[in-house]
């Protein structure tokens, strides 16, 4: 991907920039506001495997996620114009937003958090695959 960074470099200046709040980095962050009332699988956000491709700021600042787990008010329209999630999954810097199961891929009935271990306790088996089955 053309947006990979110098990770090396990076790593370093977010160590010395952002030593407080390091814990959820490594986490994935369950995103249950309306996907189970919706019908739809929660959402997993693996959170190092985007943090490691962008700053911080990139989220936190210029797209204003705040720095709390469901702490966003985030639906579909918003993402389909472009906000949130929808800033980059457009299928230009990521793919678009038809790949339902990709993000819808939690397990149902589970409530928002961070996930501070692996990611595989909490998606399901299909979950990298979309089978169109929404
Ligand atoms: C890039 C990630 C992503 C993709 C792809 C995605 N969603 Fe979502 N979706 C989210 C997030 C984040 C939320 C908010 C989750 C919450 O708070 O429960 C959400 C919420 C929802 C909701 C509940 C809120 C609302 O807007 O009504 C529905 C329904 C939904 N998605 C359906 C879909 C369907 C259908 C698709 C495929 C056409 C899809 N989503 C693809 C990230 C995604
Ligand atoms: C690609 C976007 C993105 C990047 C880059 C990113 N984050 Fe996040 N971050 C998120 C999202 C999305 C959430 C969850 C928000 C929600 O659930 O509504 C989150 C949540 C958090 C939380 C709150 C977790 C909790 O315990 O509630 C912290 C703290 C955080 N991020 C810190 C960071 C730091 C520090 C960096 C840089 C080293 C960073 N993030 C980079 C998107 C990002
Ligand atoms: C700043 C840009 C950016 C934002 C914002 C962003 N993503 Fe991503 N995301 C990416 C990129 C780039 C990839 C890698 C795409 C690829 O591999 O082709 C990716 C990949 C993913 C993956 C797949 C991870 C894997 O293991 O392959 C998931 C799931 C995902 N994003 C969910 C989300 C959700 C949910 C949100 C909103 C809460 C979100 N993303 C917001 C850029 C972003």
């Amino acid at each position: 991907m053309s947006f990979r960074l110098n990770i090396p470099v990076f790593l370093l200046v977010s160590s010395i920039f952002y030593p407080a709040i390091s814990q959820a980095e490594y986490g994935d962050v369950l995103i249950n506001n309306y996907s189970d009332e919706a019908g739809m699988r929660p959402v997993v956000f693996p959170h190092w495997f985007h943090r490691i491709r962008f700053r911080c700021k990139v989220c936190h600042a210029d797209l204003g996620f705040k720095f709390e787990a469901g702490g966003n008010e985030i639906n579909m329209l918003k993402i389909i114009d472009g906000e949130y999630c929808g800033a980059c999954h457009n299928g230009e810097v990521a793919w678009s937003v038809e790949n339902c199961d990709v993000c819808h891929s939690g397990k149902p009935g589970t409530p928002t958090q961070v996930h501070h271990s692996t990611t595989s306790k909490l998606f399901t088996l299909s979950s990298k695959k979309s089978k169109g089955d929404k």
